[in-house]
């Protein structure tokens, strides 16, 4: 037993637990490692200040083959030639974990456990090349993880990497070599083969891209999928956002034993001077106050606060009033890129976006954005016969009700069956079995069914301008969502579900740290203050769309009565001219004027922000974006929408 113990290295753990980074299972595989690489060059871009450009390629190895290669290059300002092996072939080692800052990445574990994930299943080293300037020489490497030791070794050139020289010289060996290059000036490029599967739909590279570009209006896309289709999402804002800061933590955050591992390695003499430098929001006179409520000289020195010293220090810090901790060092997306991203996104009538004012939880400064989309179809309207050819071979599901409510967002079990009722397939079929005829109706039904009813809410999650897109259930976001009671905004809504209609709604939150539960990053634990905020934030778009969809549900219901007088005063204007002897027609221009004054809601026209033009504007505030419904249209209130602007759309 004794002979038995020994160290674990923690890229043998993860290893063993790649569920824990995101890769149980191949089409995950494919998501995660692609999301590691485009996070950290967003990333990287951001911080050196240029406005990213990022290429991702993914090509199958052969025909049917479940080896995929996935090439990510960006624009950033490159990296060390001494840091590239470390980055790559060590897990838990980067630039962000130990400070508190809003980025993507966090923990130092993203890239090298998708190289090491490549590594498993294919035995092939990942393939790094990065360029710092354009005048000095990029490096080209290939690195393979050794596990037992969690070392990064290098396979190429004797174990010392390669130097392409700058210019024409560097173009030839990057063309003798065969090594993957986009000519640029600086940045980094990241190859890993892998096993995977490629799978459109829900929670697939395609979502997470499209996502990814409505929440980082400032970033542009080149995708090239397996099966050589390329898609490009433009630069839709010019200008980077507003750089975060970079904070220390606030001592309301701090945990005892954290407490006593900075008084360990701290090199201030004094206590005071301790707390003044190591935690934000505590000036020299919040420090004394700290060291009095705790009975502890302010000159102590800190070599000789011991474990019950500690402790006190730590009440004290409870007992201590001290400032919120500054709040920004968080940078929002902002309520008009929100609206601005979802408009060219989700099709729909009615936008609405709110941005709160910072919070914190335990110490850390967080900040919560929601924007909502009503009205468009479900991503089922949209798909092409082709698309959906592909989808249906592509699928795992065992069903066609399965195949439809996993591929297509907001489509629940009741839409599915409407729309298999429609084509008359039956729910049991496999979706790799289905008839060329039987794809036509299914594809006829899915454009023809109305979906208003059975679709629910689509929910877009996203963390630090991420897309989160596995563990909705065990996700914050989702649970308070689903507890918000969204009858009262005209949306129905069954208790403790999502609500329904066709409504998009995407969730922000932006902190410099986020608290996930896992280490793959998928969803966001339960803390009450951020729970409290997001309910705030949802309510506030939800007001808005209750606002909306009262106003529009009285113009519809006024327009529809208005209809039924009309097709009937004809025919009463000649009876009634019959029997009394009235003119006919003055009569008739008459009972148009009574039922005109009846039905006045339905002349009101709708401006484009919503207010009816001769009555007093409802307040809807700011951030509120209003297309024409499609019923005020028939209503005889035509607003075009707006010109050259094309949405693009999730498929
Ligand atoms: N494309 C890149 N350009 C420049 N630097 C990079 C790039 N990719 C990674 N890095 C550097 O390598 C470090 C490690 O990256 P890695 O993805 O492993 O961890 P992380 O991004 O810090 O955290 P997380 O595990 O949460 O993703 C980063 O902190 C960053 O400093
Ligand atoms: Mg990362």
């Amino acid at each position: 037993m004794a002979a038995a113990q020994r160290d674990i290295s923690v890229s043998e753990f993860f290893a063993k637990n790649r569920h824990l980074l995101g890769f149980d299972n191949p089409r995950k595989a494919l998501l995660t490692t692609v999301k590691e690489a485009v996070d950290n060059a967003l990333d990287a871009c951001e911080e050196a200040g240029i406005l990213p450009e990022v290429w991702v390629h993914i090509q199958r190895n052969g025909q049917d083959s479940n080896r995929f290669k996935v090439g990510v290059q960006d624009n950033g300002p490159g990296i060390l030639k001494k840091q590239i092996p470390l980055i790559f072939g060590k897990l838990l080692y980067g630039s962000k974990f130990h400070r508190l800052r809003m980025s993507r990445g966090q923990q130092g574990i993203g890239i090298s456990a998708a190289g090491m994930y490549g590594l498993l299943t294919t035995g092939k080293p990942v393939k790094i090349t990065s360029k710092v300037s354009q005048r000095t020489p990029a490096h080209y490497y290939e690195i393979q993880i050794d596990t037992k030791r969690n070392r990064p070794e290098i396979v190429n050139g004797r174990g010392e990497g390669m130097e392409i020289p700058p210019g024409e010289r560097g173009r030839e060996t990057i063309e003798e070599q065969g090594i993957e290059w986009i000519e640029a000036d600086h940045g980094t490029r990241v190859t890993i083969e892998l096993e995977a599967r490629y799978q459109r739909g829900r929670g697939s590279v395609d979502d997470y891209l499209a996502q990814t570009a409505l929440a980082n209006p400032h970033v542009a896309i080149h995708y090239e999928d397996p099966d050589g289709s390329r898609k490009d999402y433009p630069r839709v804002a010019d200008t980077l956002p507003a750089e975060p800061k970079e904070i220390k933590p606030h001592p309301y955050g701090v945990e005892l034993g954290m407490l006593v591992g900075m008084l360990k390695n701290t090199k201030a003499p004094t206590v005071v001077q301790f707390l003044t430098k190591s935690f934000s929001r505590v000036s020299p006179a919040v420090a004394r106050r700290i060291c009095e409520n705790a009975g502890i000289s302010t000159r102590a020195n800190t070599t000789r606060i011991g474990r019950h010293e500690a402790d006190l220090l730590y009440q004290a810090i409870q007992q201590t009033k001290i400032k919120a901790p500054a709040t920004d060092c968080i940078s929002p997306i902002g309520e008009e890129l929100i609206l601005k991203g979802l408009h060219q996104v989700v099709p729909g009538e009615f936008y609405a976006a709110a941005t709160r004012p910072p919070a914190v939880y335990r110490g850390n400064p967080f900040q919560i954005e929601v924007g909502l989309a009503y009205g468009g179809g479900s991503t089922a309207h949209q798909v092409s016969r082709e698309a959906l050819l592909q989808l249906l071979g592509e699928s795992d599901a065992r069903t066609l009700r399965q195949f439809l409510c996993t591929t297509f967002d907001g489509l629940g079990p009741d839409a599915a069956d409407k729309i298999l009722q429609e084509a008359g397939l039956k729910t049991r079929i496999s979706p790799g079995k289905l008839k060329r005829a039987h794809v036509d109706r299914l594809h006829d039904a899915m454009r023809n069914v109305n979906l208003h009813d059975g679709q629910s809410m689509t929910l877009l999650r996203y963390a630090n301008r991420v897309p989160l897109q596995f563990q909705a259930g065990g996700c914050a976001i989702t649970q308070t969502v689903m507890a918000t009671n969204w009858r009262p905004y005209g949306l129905s809504q069954s208790r403790g579900q999502l609500p329904r209609g066709p409504v998009t709604v995407m969730v922000h939150i932006g902190s410099v740290w986020v608290p996930f539960t896992s280490e793959s990053k998928e969803a966001i634990a339960s803390y009450p203050e951020i729970q409290k905020e997001l309910r705030l934030a949802l309510q506030a778009v939800g007001r808005k769309l209750g606002m909306y969809l009262r106003r529009r549900g009285r113009v519809k219901h006024e327009g529809e009565r208005r209809n039924a007088f009309l097709r009937y005063l004809g025919e009463v204007a000649t009876a009634v001219s019959a029997i009394s002897r009235v003119d006919r027609d003055r009569l008739y221009n008459q009972l148009i004027e009574v039922a005109r004054r009846r039905t006045l809601e339905a002349d009101k026209e709708i401006d484009e922000l919503g207010r009816f033009v001769e009555d007093d504007p409802p307040d809807f505030g700011e951030n509120v974006l209003i297309l024409a419904p499609p019923e005020a249209i028939e209503a005889g209130t035509p607003r075009p929408p707006p010109q050259g602007e094309e949405q693009q759309r999730l498929f």
